[in-house]
């Protein structure tokens, strides 16, 4: 069975529809690829699943088996579905381990605080963030390392699905390498990826299935070659090739 289903999911801004009728699954395990041109409703897309800051309009969000359109980002994120945002995110004050024990503790299981803090470790570790930047306040960071510590926020909830918001926007090309290959290391662990991306090189070597927005609709899904030689998509994809 799917890990999450999404069925005829709508979204409207005023008189823009975000999202018209959007339905796709996404299976346990996978990593699943979402791309579209800048404003075809793919941050939306994320935001009406974990109702941060708002669910849909019309439609079901199904996540291993419970309805969640209506649940508050909250309870969404205690079931085990957790997110980042598209641009780096994280309490620039407080210090790396810090940013990482709010994951922890904001774990849907019960934890003791050892157990916290070996999870937020973890967290920390799996993203190459070394043990002698702990102490650093967020806002020392790079973008990069900044970008890893909003994954390593999310990682340390230990969710069983991750979406991940255009993970690469802004980064070197080196940069983007540690990416890939971080990202690989978080599904892995078993946790099920969701991932938008605007970059389709960066999709197509880690994704399984992909999903193609345009215009708050559906243009493509399925396996990422065929969704690429798709005529639609090169057309969106060619007519709009700005960077966002
Ligand atoms: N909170 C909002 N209020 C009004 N319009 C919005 C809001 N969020 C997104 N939009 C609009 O919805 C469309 C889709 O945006 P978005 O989901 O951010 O696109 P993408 O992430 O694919 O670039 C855009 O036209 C955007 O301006
Ligand atoms: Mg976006």
């Amino acid at each position: 069975m799917a890990l999450l289903q999404v069925r005829n999911v709508t979204k409207a801004f005023g008189s823009l529809k975000a999202l018209d009728n959007i339905s796709f699954d996404v299976a346990p395990g996978e990593i699943f690829g979402i791309a579209g041109p800048n404003g075809s409703g793919k941050s939306t897309l994320f935001n009406v699943i974990t109702s941060i800051p708002f669910g849909p309009d019309r439609g079901q969000v199904v996540f291993d088996g419970i309805e969640i359109q209506r649940k508050s980002g909250n309870d969404i994120a205690r079931l085990g579905l957790a997110r980042t945002f598209q641009r780096e995110t994280s309490f620039d004050k407080l210090t790396v381990f810090e940013n990482a024990m709010i994951g922890a503790v904001y774990c849907g299981r019960r934890r003791t605080s050892s157990e916290q803090r070996e999870s937020a470790t973890d967290a920390l570790n799996l993203v190459g963030i070394e043990r002698k930047r702990f102490g650093q306040t967020a806002d020392e960071l790079s973008v990069y390392d900044r970008k890893c510590l909003m994954l390593a926020t999310a990682v340390a909830m230990a969710p069983r699905m991750l979406l991940l918001d255009e993970p690469a926007s802004g980064l070197t090309k080196p940069e983007i390498e540690s990416s890939i290959g971080l990202i690989r290391r978080i599904a892995e662990r078993g946790i099920t990826v969701v991932l938008i991306e605007h970059v389709l090189t960066f999709l197509m070597s880690l994704s399984q299935h992909l999903l193609v927005l345009n215009q708050g609709q559906v243009l493509a899904l399925g396996e990422p070659r065929s969704v690429i030689a798709d005529p639609r998509v090169i057309e969106a994809y060619l007519g709009t090739r700005k960077a966002g």
